[in-house]
């Protein structure tokens, strides 16, 4: 099976606004190249950007479990839906829900067709998560974040650890890590580990060339 890869903007300068489209551009055309699945989540206000300029998938960064109503500052699912996004993050570790709340987000996203990815940051949450039945947890120490040291060789068992806490729960929730990934060799490892892929930001956003960043995290696949 394919890996996936899903690159979180967060809120580089370098990705936002046309800095977004440029780099989702990166994530088709390699992509493609590679026959490897890059998603791109871009900040709110860039999914329909880069929705409607780019054919690729979009995720959102975080999705409140609300309805339509009156919910002032809420990020609605249909609304993130409608903007073009495919699916949404939810919970990172920059963003954090309570168990109450990812649960609801989970349920909205769901209730829109929405894939799902629940952030967690240790074997116990990924877990917890599994249990909330999403497409993807992505497991991602928080310490080794934005770090440029990889998971898969700083804290492989948080992986392995997490592969066999999910496979107990809900053998249909598939595990992705993150943290510090940014070369060939990152991604392979994560792979070998048990994971189907990985969430990465700051070595492919803030790359002086994020296509030949990405280029090498797929070259090894
Ligand atoms: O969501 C991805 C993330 O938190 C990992 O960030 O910069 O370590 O790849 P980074």
């Amino acid at each position: 099976m394919k890996p996936l890869i899903v690159l979180n903007l967060k809120t580089y300068l370098e990705g936002t606004g046309e800095g977004a489209v440029r780099i989702a551009r990166a994530c088709k055309e390699v992509g493609e190249e590679s026959g490897i699945e890059i998603a791109i989540a871009p900040q709110f206000c860039d999914i329909y950007r880069v929705a409607s300029q780019v054919d690729v998938p979009v995720y959102s960064q975080h999705l409140d479990g609300v309805g339509a109503g009156s919910f002032t500052g809420h990020a609605f699912a249909k609304c993130i839906k409608d903007a073009g996004a495919v699916g949404t993050l939810i919970n990172h570790s920059e963003c954090r829900l309570k168990l109450a709340d990812i649960e609801a987000s989970v349920t909205a996203a769901k209730g829109e067709g929405l894939r799902t990815i629940i952030c967690t940051n240790n074997i116990a949450t990924t877990a917890a998560a599994a249990a909330l039945g999403p497409d993807y947890v992505a497991v991602e120490p928080p310490e080794l974040i934005g770090s440029g040291i990889p998971v898969s060789k700083a804290d492989p068992e948080v992986v392995t650890g997490s592969v066999a806490a999910v496979e107990r729960i809900d053998t249909a929730v598939k595990v992705l890590c993150g943290a510090g990934i940014s070369k060939g060799e990152d991604l392979k490892a994560a792979i070998e580990l048990g994971s189907v892929g990985v969430l990465l930001a700051s070595g492919i956003v803030k790359a002086k060339d994020p296509k030949a960043a990405l280029e090498d995290l797929v070259s090894l696949i």
